[in-house]
C-alpha cells in the first residue's frame, strides 16, 4: 500500500482504465482504489464518474451506500471489530466498549496520532473463536480486553525497535 496520507494518481488512473469496460465496473474500481490507496480519495470521484459516464452524485451514492469504503485516509493500523451475532454472543459488545475507551474514538474514526482507525465489520469467518477482530491483515480470535491491550502495546512499540525487551514479541517467537 502507498503512503496513506497521499494517493497515487498514476495508480488510480491505471485501475480505472483497466476496469472501466468490465460489466458493473464501479465496485471493482472502488475496491481497487481502496485496496491500493487505503481509501477512495474525493478527487478520484470525478475521474471514476467520467470513465463510467455517470454523475459524481452517482459515484458518491455508491460510496456512501457501501459503508466499507473510506473517504479519508486511515490510520497506520486499521482495527475492525466483528459485530455479527456469534461474536456478540461471545462478548463482542463488552470488547468494543473497551476498545473505544482504550483508543478514545468511536467507530469510523482515527486516533489523533493517526495510529489507529476503528471500524465495525460483520463476520470475519472466525465465528467459533469469537469475539474476533481484524488488525490490518490479521484476524485474531478469542480477544479479551487484556489481549487487545497487548496488541495495541505491541503495535505502538514496534516502531521503537525494542524487540529484545518486548515480552510480547519474544513470546510470539517462542
Ligand atoms: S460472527 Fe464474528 S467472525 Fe463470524
Amino acid at each position: 500500500m502507498t503512503n496513506r496520507t497521499q494517493w497515487n494518481l498514476e495508480q488510480v488512473t491505471q485501475i480505472i482504465a483497466s476496469l472501466k469496460d468490465t460489466p458493473g465496473a464501479m465496485l471493482p474500481i472502488l475496491h481497487g482504489i481502496q485496496d491500493t490507496q487505503g481509501y477512495v480519495p474525493p478527487d478520484a470521484v470525478p475521474m471514476i464518474a467520467e470513465a463510467l459516464n455517470q454523475t459524481r452524485a452517482e459515484v458518491h451514492g455508491v460510496i456512501s451506500f457501501y459503508h466499507l469504503f473510506r473517504t479519508t485516509p486511515p490510520g497506520k493500523h486499521v482495527v475492525q471489530i466483528c459485530r455479527a451475532e456469534a461474536c456478540q454472543a461471545r462478548g463482542a459488545r463488552a470488547l468494543e466498549a473497551h476498545v473505544k475507551a482504550k483508543l478514545h474514538i468511536d467507530y469510523n474514526n482515527t486516533t489523533l496520532d493517526q495510529e489507529f482507525t476503528l471500524e465495525p465489520i460483520y463476520c470475519l469467518g472466525n465465528c467459533a473463536c469469537g469475539p474476533s477482530i481484524r488488525v490490518d491483515d490479521d484476524i485474531v480470535g478469542r480477544v479479551t480486553t487484556d489481549k487487545f491491550d497487548l496488541i495495541v502495546d505491541e503495535l505502538t512499540t514496534v516502531a521503537l525497535d525494542l524487540a529484545p525487551l518486548n515480552p510480547v514479541r519474544q513470546e510470539k517467537k517462542a
